[in-house]
């Protein structure tokens, strides 16, 4: 059984490329372990504010020592780490916005990523507190990055779910989807196999929808 944290951020509701493709690949997952758990976070209908020094700064002040802003504050970030402590595998849906990850996502990762919590400091550097974890990244993009230096989210998230201790990432890349409709049609149909073809899986049928 596994247990996935589903997480998108795209502006664009059912129309969003990363959160179909990502749900075909949750898809895929699920068929392969049928008694599957699956919790779904959008972060752009729930999105969470920046975060602001107020709420880091409730992070340090001893549980049984916050005020009662201090504790709301708190609990927020609380809440998500242990969502994610949770659940054993992560799928994200990353659409490229303006070169990054959308900041909606960004919000999250400021909360989940906290010293104590889900890595701590040492003398040899930060050391990962999530064990075990596998996660799934799914980008849609207007147009073509991979492997170039304007590839500004794969390396950005590989090494933040990394500094957690989240070492098994898997990539699928959807690229060029506003660069004409053949471009889109081709880009679309390999990152279906590309899902398809995930390590250890049996196929999902291709969604036409998305293709
Ligand atoms: C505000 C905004 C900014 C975008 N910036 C970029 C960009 O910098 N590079 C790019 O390749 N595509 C860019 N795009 C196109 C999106 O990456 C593309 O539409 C993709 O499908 C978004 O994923 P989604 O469909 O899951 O939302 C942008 C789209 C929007 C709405």
């Amino acid at each position: 059984m596994k247990r996935i944290l589903f997480i998108h951020s795209s502006l664009f509701g059912d129309d969003s490329v990363s959160t179909r493709l990502a749900r075909s690949l949750v898809e895929r997952l699920i068929k392969n372990n049928p008694d599957s758990e699956v919790t779904r976070i959008d972060l752009a209908e729930n999105s969470l504010p920046h975060l602001g020094a107020e709420e880091f700064n409730s992070w340090t002040v001893p549980a049984d020592q916050r005020d009662d802003t201090q504790k709301v504050l708190a609990a927020r970030s609380d809440k998500l780490i242990e969502q994610l402590l949770s659940h054993d595998t992560l799928v994200l849906a990353v659409p490229m916005y303006n070169l990054g990850i959308p900041s909606t996502l960004k919000a999250w990762i400021d909360r989940v990523v906290r010293a104590g919590k889900t890595f701590r400091y040492t003398s040899q550097g930060s050391v990962g507190m999530i064990k075990g974890m596998h996660a799934y990244l799914v980008f849609a993009r207007g147009g073509i990055y991979r492997d170039t230096p304007l590839d500004s989210q794969t390396g950005h998230l590989i090494s933040v779910l990394g500094l957690m201790g989240i070492q098994q990432t898997e990539t699928i890349f959807a690229e060029g989807l506003n660069m004409g409709e053949e471009a889109r049609k081709e880009s679309l149909a390999g990152a279906m196999t590309d899902i398809n073809n995930l390590s250890g899986g049996k196929p999902v049928e291709v969604n036409s929808a998305i293709v």
